[in-house]
């Protein structure tokens, strides 16, 4: 079974995009996922196509039409699929909704420019609105692709297993400790001596304290979160916080 990803877009030309290369792309011509591209200018009014139109209340740019994207949306076979609207006034997005989105059917993502679209047409539908961080992109494509290529990476057959889903950022809730490979020596730099050791318990060990350092300082909201969630139990990992201390 094919996890169909449906784009609504005014440039259907950006898909596949960078989603036809390396891992995504591999997948793509195996069948593993598929992507279409809706040109939303189809369902413009007029012989000019006109999809937007300008903001009720004044104010800059143009709004994309209800009527329009109602269209747009009406002509899809959505078949369980959630409908997500990528906007930097969505809730933030998270790996869990990617594991949402993963393990379902697949996903149809409405690119607004990014004034946006008229609100009443995005209640009606239901539409998931979700940011991908908090800056501001030119248009939803960008986001979908992010969002679909973090989603495609997940589904069963894509990752061989060289690639692991299991230990990385936020799979527990912390971010992924430092790699390294070889040379184990360069421009006068050490690889953390335990890597070499070979002792797996103490490798895994070092690993989780780095983990924890890296989080702790550079992402205090997932830190909080994590001391919240795993029973303040932080003692495991004392004594080695120095060791990942000294990476940064
Ligand atoms: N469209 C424009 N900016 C965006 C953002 N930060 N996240 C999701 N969609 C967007």
């Amino acid at each position: 079974m094919t996890w169909q990803a449906t784009a609504l877009t005014l440039f259907p030309d950006m898909f596949p995009g960078t989603l036809g290369h390396s891992l995504a792309g591999r997948a793509l011509e195996r069948g593993i996922w598929s992507v279409e591209a809706r040109d939303m200018r189809e369902y413009g009014l007029g012989r000019h196509r006109v999809v937007d139109d300008t903001p009720f209340g004044g104010g800059a740019g143009m709004v994309m039409r209800p009527d329009v994207v109602a269209s747009a949306i009406a002509d899809i076979d959505l078949a369980g699929r959630p409908l997500v609207y990528p906007t930097p006034r969505g809730r933030r997005l998270m790996q869990a909704d990617i594991r949402r989105y993963a393990a379902g059917p697949g996903v149809v993502v409405l690119c607004g420019r990014y004034e946006g679209v008229d609100e009443r047409v995005l209640e009606a539908s239901g539409a998931e609105q979700v940011s991908i961080g908090d800056y501001v992109l030119s248009g939803g494509e960008v986001a979908a692709t992010v969002l679909l290529d973090a989603c495609v990476r997940l589904l069963p057959g894509v990752m061989g297993s060289g690639e692991s889903a299991v230990e990385e950022s936020f799979s527990d809730g912390l971010l992924e400790y430092p790699l390294y490979t070889k040379p184990a020596q360069w421009d006068g730099r050490d690889v953390p001596e335990v890597l070499l050791s070979g002792h797996h318990a103490a490798i895994a060990k070092w690993r989780r304290a780095a983990s924890e350092t890296v989080t702790q300082a550079r992402r205090p909201d997932l830190w909080a979160a994590y001391r919240a969630g795993a029973g303040q139990d932080i003692s495991r990992a004392a004594g080695t916080h120095a060791d990942a201390d000294r990476l940064n």
